[in-house]
């Protein structure tokens, strides 16, 4: 009997035949919450931060969790408890990092569509930065700044034009994107930022991707991004603090990504041998914090064989887990235990009327009706992304420290996913 490789973490693994995490069968959990159930690893969240902090001993450091990746409010609890900021995408994830007992004073907030409301909720909240993606954002800032008598901490994005090799829709500092400000504009924009009242200019940022998987891009970007300090201070606007986005992919299918250490490790000797080694440094990681911590568990419902394909249908489907279907990407697939009869080729499908409903396909698989299987590598980008679509509640999500589980989101009911629509009044005929 064959046990299917995991490209995860040391702490999901099979113990004999029954795949644990950490110190818990995940069949146990799944029988005890239903399914489709998402389960992270508390260790494996605590090894993935550990790996950053490493890389960055005796420097000034923020990380700040770029909460999109997985929103849930236990794992924002974490990276809170563990000193973590947090970058934001809308005034909605501000009032999340709130409600986890999260520091509105280490949070930074990007974007490029903040709308007024955004801004002032977060400038009365006292955020750390914003991160300001155009120049028309900052005349906006300064606005609202203004008006209400706050200054606004500022960082502007540069869009350093360097190729992060991924998937073109996770591809964010090239010229074609929507994302930064282009790095020959850079200068004339931090004069025109010193010179509004409203605000104040703190940093500078790039962030050029996800799932990066090379160090290459990250030692181009940074590169610019010195010379533009360079620049930038040479024109009497000092640079308080540079943070370098996020990015850094993790193995969903063989990927060899640098570990985080190792990448900074090559990234501080340039900053060093450049002479900004002392500066205070801010980080934006999200799925290499959480990505390989998660696991989504689905039953098969049934097994369909056909001329050309065998189907294997499943509980979960595209509403929570997009990926597949959004970039085509690829998550490794596992039954929770293992059985000895020989495997078949499926492809793994949910209930959803769409042909784009799919989890994996060409999956080998020895796997019988009522089974249930890991998706692995499921813990950013996936309950963070679940929709409600065929009116199916959002999953229920566990977290697991050791041999504790503790569920951290109840799976939502179909009243759940109406609540808030009304019916019109009727009408006499
Ligand atoms: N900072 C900014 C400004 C970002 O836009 C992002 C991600 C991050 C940090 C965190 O990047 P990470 O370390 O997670 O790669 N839904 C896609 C990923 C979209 C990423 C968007 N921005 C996926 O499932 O692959």
């Amino acid at each position: 009997m064959t046990h299917p490789t995991l490209p995860g973490h040391p702490h999901i693994a099979y113990q004999g035949d029954t795949l644990c995490i950490e110190n818990v069968r995940v069949d146990d959990l799944a029988a005890t919450y239903g399914t489709p159930l998402f389960v992270y690893s508390q260790a494996a969240m605590q090894d993935a931060l550990a790996a950053y902090q490493r890389g960055f001993a005796g420097r000034k450091l923020h990380i700040c969790y770029a909460m999109k990746a997985n929103s849930s409010l236990a794992i924002l609890q974490f990276f809170a408890e563990q000193g973590c900021g947090f970058d934001i995408v809308s005034g909605g994830e501000l009032e999340r990092v709130l409600a986890a007992g999260g520091d509105a004073g280490k949070v930074i907030f990007s974007g490029v569509g903040k709308t007024r409301a955004e801004m002032l909720q977060a400038l009365q909240a006292g955020i750390l930065c914003f991160n300001v993606e155009s120049e028309a954002e900052l005349e906006e800032l300064s606005a609202v700044a203004t008006a209400v008598g706050h200054i606004a901490p500022v960082s502007i994005r540069i869009n350093p034009n360097v190729d992060p090799k991924t998937h073109p829709y996770i591809s964010t500092g090239l010229k074609g994107n929507k994302f930064g400000i282009a790095h020959e504009r850079t200068l004339a924009v931090y004069q025109r930022a010193a010179s509004l009242p409203g605000l104040q200019v703190v940093g500078i940022d790039f962030h050029i991707g996800s799932q990066i998987t090379e160090t290459t891009p990250y030692l181009d970007a940074t590169d610019r991004l010195l010379d533009l300090i360079e620049e930038i201070e040479a024109a009497g606007i000092p640079i308080h603090h540079i943070d370098f986005g996020g990015g850094l992919g993790i193995n969903y299918n063989g990927d060899t990504p640098p570990a985080a250490d190792t990448l900074w490790a090559q990234l501080l000797a340039k900053i060093d041998a450049r002479g900004f080694g002392n500066r205070q440094f801010v980080i934006e990681p999200g799925r290499s914090l959480v990505g390989n911590a998660g696991l989504c568990v689905t039953q098969v419902l049934y097994l369909k064989p056909g001329e050309t394909k065998n189907f294997c249908i499943v509980d979960a489907a595209m509403n929570d887990l997009p990926r597949p279907t959004m970039y085509q990407a690829f998550h490794a697939i596992a039954p929770l235990q293992v059985r000895a009869e020989p495997a078949q080729t499926y492809d793994v499908v949910g209930p959803i009327c769409e042909s784009g409903d799919w989890i994996g396909r060409d999956r080998s698989l020895a796997v019988q009706a009522g089974d249930r299987l890991a998706v692995l590598s499921t813990g950013a980008y996936c309950m963070s992304m679940a929709s409600n679509y065929n009116t199916r509640g959002r999953a229920a999500e566990v977290l697991v420290n050791g041999a504790q589980a503790d569920l951290i989101r109840s799976r939502e009911t179909a009243a759940d996913t109406f609540r808030g629509e009304t019916l019109r009044a009727r009408t006499a005929a």
